[in-house]
């Protein structure tokens, strides 16, 4: 049975555990994928898209717990347009008290070409995959991927055969980011107007942000009558992501007046999962970013300070409060004690349970007597130190390099793997390179590097620096991420937070196409 919709309630649907992590590089692993899941139901996100359960073993387990867990989302997986994906799907999604299956295939005559599928063929597929779904739960969604660029008629049929066939939900995806607003709006017209049934569905949006137009292209085809928006946290997803769930969101808050659209989405637990999302995927979110970017709230120049300090009204259309990010100017320092560093924190969006604080609390101290003031940003990237959870395999233990004006520099590392300390020193060019030599010689890899990037958290010479770092092995791409107020100890942290995110991906074993 479909969810029913009032005439002005847009259901959101997040696909940050799915569309998300297919992100290269932001791999989750099985305890931050409950902990997402679990921050989206609480925050009323409609449905959850948890996974691909036949992608891999560790996609299922997720899947099935995060459904287990479940209070009030639908707990939807994806499955391709064959029964064993689809068993696989519905045996992982149906301990949730409301599963749903999602199954697609592409439709375009490009995608067609993959399976070889004429378009005879490929609806009569459609008609039995979506009847297999809909025997074995009441809630199923069905995509013709890269709807945006298939034939008008074709496409008709194809939606027709699936209402048929039992879908609750037809979702329009914008598969390579390719569409325009107008044009995305017209498509869901000509969809609803055109196809037999179409009252009975609710037919959803799915955009991704190649050109940058995924969140008004979600927001066009709403107007058009489309009743689902698939998004995901900070716009994760493949390529340049997909529409961003704090920007339909906080669109439709801002601008009610000309979008009289309702989300069920407690917009005040935005900053927070944004945060979590950025440090359990390795995405950092760019400082200019709309509503959750570090500057969407932040006021440099003296005529806006002037205007904000008269009026916020003058320079913001939304209040920081509503997106949950607290306007507090607390000066955090050596001598503050818990109770103030999680006030703090819960301020900038952060809800520490007593374990994250004292493991924050312990950080905290040793960078405030290694800093005069501590920011807000500063604290930010604490919480982003994504390295030495109590799951990694390797750790740095011990870091000392040698470097200026004589070659060779060089590093003296100790790492612990496996709970075993193993020393080396290397030399490199530069202090990075040695410190890069040296862990490669202590946990041997064949990944190659392809993104180093640093930058400075705060201003001045003691400000942390937060490091980038990005590898690939066999096509399998990852993130690490660091700070410190040490550059070279950020790069090393960094790398092996890397190679620990490496082993995780190397676990699970992506059946072709996937
Ligand atoms: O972008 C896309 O087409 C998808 C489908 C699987 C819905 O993510
Ligand atoms: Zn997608």
């Amino acid at each position: 049975m479909s969810i029913p919709t009032e005439q002005d309630r847009v259901l959101i649907f997040d696909t940050t555990l799915r569309d998300g992590e297919q992100s290269p590089g932001a791999t989750m692993t099985h305890e931050e994928k409950l902990e997402i899941a679990e921050m989206l139901d609480e925050m009323g996100v409609d449905i959850i898209e948890a996974g691909f359960p036949i992608a891999s073993e560790g996609d299922f387990n997720a899947v099935k717990e995060i459904a287990q867990r479940s209070k009030d989302a639908v707990i939807c997986g994806l499955s391709r347009a064959n029964f064993k994906d689809i068993d696989r799907c519905w045996d992982a999604v149906k301990h949730a008290g409301k599963p749903r299956i999602h199954t697609f295939i592409g439709t375009s005559p490009l995608h067609r070409e993959i399976p070889g599928l004429s378009q005879d063929a490929m609806a009569d597929l459609i008609h039995e995959t979506v009847s297999h779904a809909r025997n074995l739960c009441d809630n199923v969604q069905w995509s013709p991927m890269d709807a945006t660029r298939t034939e008008h008629d074709y496409l008709c049929r194809v939606i027709e055969i699936a209402i048929k066939a039992g879908a609750t939900t037809i979702n329009i995806p914008d598969t390579v980011g390719y569409t325009a607003p107008r044009e995305s709006a017209d498509l869901i017209r000509m969809l609803i107007e055109r196809v037999p049934g179409a009252d009975e569905v609710v037919f959803a949006t799915h955009c991704h942000n190649d050109l940058g137009m995924a969140t008004a292209n979600a927001l066009a085809a709403v107007e058009a009558g489309a009743r689902q928006i698939e998004s995901t946290i900070n716009g994760l997803g493949e390529r340049a992501g997909n529409t961003a769930l704090e920007e339909v969101v906080m669109a439709l808050k801002v601008r009610n007046d000309i979008m009289p659209f309702s989300t069920g989405v407690d917009t005040t637990k935005i900053m927070s999962i944004s945060r979590r999302v950025a440090q359990v995927s390795g995405f950092p979110v760019q400082f200019n970013k709309a509503i959750v970017g570090k500057n969407a709230f932040a006021h440099e120049s003296g005529i806006h300070q002037d205007g904000m300090l008269k009026n916020p009204q003058n320079f913001e259309i939304m209040r920081p409060e509503d997106i949950g990010l607290a306007e507090s100017s607390l000066p955090l320092g050596k001598h503050s004690g818990r109770a103030a560093l999680k006030a703090k924190m819960k301020g900038l969006g952060y809800e520490l349970a007593d374990n994250q604080l004292a493991d924050v609390f312990v950080r905290f101290k040793e960078l405030a007597d290694r800093k005069k003031e501590v920011f807000d940003e500063d604290l930010i990237a604490l919480m982003g130190d994504g390295t030495d959870t109590a799951n990694d395999r390797i750790k740095v233990k011990f870091l000392r390099v040698i470097c200026g004006t004589e070659a060779p520099q060089s590093a003296d590392l100790t790492l612990t793997v496996d709970g075993v300390d193993n020393q080396v020193t290397a030399t490199g060019d530069g202090p990075v390179d040695a410190t890069f030599n040296a862990i490669k010689n202590l946990f041997p890899h064949t990944a190659r590097l392809n993104l180093y990037q640093v930058h400075a958290v705060t201003e001045g010479t003691d400000a942390q620096a937060t490091v980038t770092v990005r590898m690939e092995e066999d096509g399998k791409i990852v993130t690490g991420l660091s700070s410190d107020t040490d550059t070279v100890v950020a790069s090393a942290k960094a790398y092996v937070n890397a190679l620990n995110n490496l082993i995780v991906r190397r676990e699970k074993t992506k059946p072709e196409g996937v």
